[in-house]
């Protein structure tokens, strides 16, 4: 097909996908140069130490082999931009706050200035790669704005949406389901695709036009997503009828034709993109006068909102109806396990209803930071007003504690609320445990993670997520 082998490629923005993306190319493609820019210094000092800003298994292994040798993070976008022949975009895209489009559409300026920045400060030819997810047709923008650069620089603009889940990144991108490049140029395309085929078998490389590649990322969310919500809607029917939702999940799973994946029931979904993608997708079939599709979908948003306020209404509901001024130890904060990532986690909304009841929390997650946790919950009693009072603030500063230890977070506590999946909740010691708290010793299983069974024949008074617990 006649490509030139790629020689130096930049990636904009340093965050949980650029990072760990670029940092699997260069270690899979060590006669590529790799540098990762962005406009946050702290990130990319972070990036350069020993603790990197993203937490990940297998990551520090993968960044260690390759940083130094042919992958660098640095703030100089435009020298950057300058050496590259390739230039990925992994800017963030988050849900619009402002505008037309307020809370749905996806805010693309971040990228149209990457593209302004790319068209005027290149020369000869690039190839420019959209890593983010996008509304379908913004290629287009990006196209024109790199047309309009008046200094003979040529550019092609190829979609490569990330299908990375954290927690996993690494592993996801060792060895990916797939690789999907869209495009117009066969020739940009073939290029891209022998970066990749580095590592990943060429049958796993996907290829198809601009729109197609830029819409399935979108719509791969949304099924996830869907699923999620799916499952977590049959959950209380379990809860109204005497099912067990985890036997449901299974006899269901068992079907090929379903198959087993994200049918996990729990306090329901969070993390910066599922919600982000599916009102992005609600806003694009608004603008095409699809409603009904667009009401479909925004279902399964609806249906993850109700999955959270249920979770604390059944919590008050079980402890007498009064919360107020009882200690409930709240295990894990992140929005899955495996991850520092707090972003739009069940978590930040269990803790914001409980604060409303006036209870008081005692925190722990194994990655998640204090300041992290009480950034979060002013953000969200902001969020939710609009604007956050001194007495929220007052709460805030008040009733919320961040613990060292699981064990830490449940002494003297009424209730244990587990809201992330964490491996080390299922090895504690629930004897001394129990003997810490007082009774009733609730436990409200937000992930269905533990041995319910035995928690109950320990005496304490166990709550699970579609099913009863005799
Ligand atoms: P992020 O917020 O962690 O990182 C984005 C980074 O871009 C930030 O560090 C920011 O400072 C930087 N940035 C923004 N504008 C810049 C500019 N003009 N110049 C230089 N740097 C700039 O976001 P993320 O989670 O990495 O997500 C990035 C994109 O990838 C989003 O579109 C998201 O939907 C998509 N995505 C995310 C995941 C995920 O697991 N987080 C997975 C697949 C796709
Ligand atoms: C998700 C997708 O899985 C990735 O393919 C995609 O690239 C990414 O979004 C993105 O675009 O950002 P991620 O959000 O990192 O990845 O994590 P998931 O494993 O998908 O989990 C999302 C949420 O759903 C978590 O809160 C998780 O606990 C919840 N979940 C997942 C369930 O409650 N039940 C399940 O069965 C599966």
């Amino acid at each position: 097909m006649g490509t030139l082998p790629v020689m130096n490629i930049c990636c904009i923005g340093a965050g949980y996908v650029g990072g760990p993306t670029m940092a699997m190319i260069a270690y899979k493609c060590p006669d590529i140069q790799v540098t990762v820019v962005d406009l946050n210094q702290k990130r990319i000092d972070a990036w350069n130490s020993d603790h990197l800003p993203v937490y990940e298994p297998g990551l520090d292994d993968v960044v260690r082999a390759a940083r130094g040798r042919n992958l660098h993070f640095s703030t100089e976008v435009n020298a950057a931009i300058q050496a590259a022949d390739m230039i990925f975009i992994a800017v963030n895209t988050p849900t619009k706050t402002f505008g037309t489009g307020a809370g749905r559409a996806a805010n693309v300026e971040f990228v149209e200035k990457c593209a302004r920045q790319i068209a005027e400060v290149s020369t000869g030819h690039k190839i420019v790669v959209e890593k983010s997810t996008l509304p379908v047709r913004t290629a287009e923008a990006v196209k024109r704005i790199l047309e309009n650069a008046n200094n003979g620089t040529t550019f092609e603009v190829l979609s490569n949406p990330e299908f990375l889940a954290e927690g996993t990144a690494v592993q996801d991108l060792l060895s990916p389901d797939r690789v999907l490049i869209g495009g117009e140029s066969q020739t940009a395309i073939q290029t891209l695709v022998d970066v990749y085929a580095h590592w990943v078998p060429r049958e796993r490389i996907l290829t198809t036009n601009l729109w197609s590649s830029e819409l399935s990322k979108l719509t791969a969310n949304a099924f996830l997503a869907q699923r999620v919500s799916s499952i977590n809607a049959i959950s209380a029917l379990c809860e109204a009828t005497g099912a067990d939702v985890d036997e449901v999940a299974k006899a269901i799973g068992t079907d090929s034709r379903i198959g087993p994946k994200f049918l996990k029931s729990s306090v329901g979904f969070g993390g910066s993109c599922f919600q982000k993608d599916i009102l992005n997708l609600v806003y694009l079939c608004e603008h095409f006068g699809l409603r009904e599709v667009a009401e479909y979908w925004e279902q399964v948003i609806k249906m993850n909102d109700y999955q959270k306020r249920r979770f604390c209404e059944r919590m008050v509901r079980t402890m007498f109806n009064t919360v107020s001024n009882k200690q409930i130890a709240i295990w894990g904060f992140a929005f899955k396990k495996d991850t520092n990532d707090t972003r739009e986690s069940a978590a930040i909304y269990v803790c914001r209803d409980l604060l409303q009841e006036r209870a008081r929390l005692k925190i722990y997650d194994p990655q998640v930071s204090e300041e992290q946790v009480h950034r979060d919950l002013i953000e969200v009693f902001s969020h939710t007003h609009g604007t956050i009072t001194d007495q929220e603030r007052a709460l805030i500063k008040e009733h919320v504690r961040v613990a060292a230890s699981a064990e830490e977070a449940a002494q003297g506590a009424h209730a244990i609320a587990v809201l992330t999946e964490w491996d080390e909740f299922k090895r504690l010691n629930y004897d001394s445990i129990l003997q810490s708290m007082y009774r009733p010793a609730f436990i409200f299983d937000g992930r269905n993670l533990l041995d319910h069974r035995h928690l109950s024949s320990l005496g304490f008074d166990v709550h699970a997520i579609g099913k009863k617990i005799s």
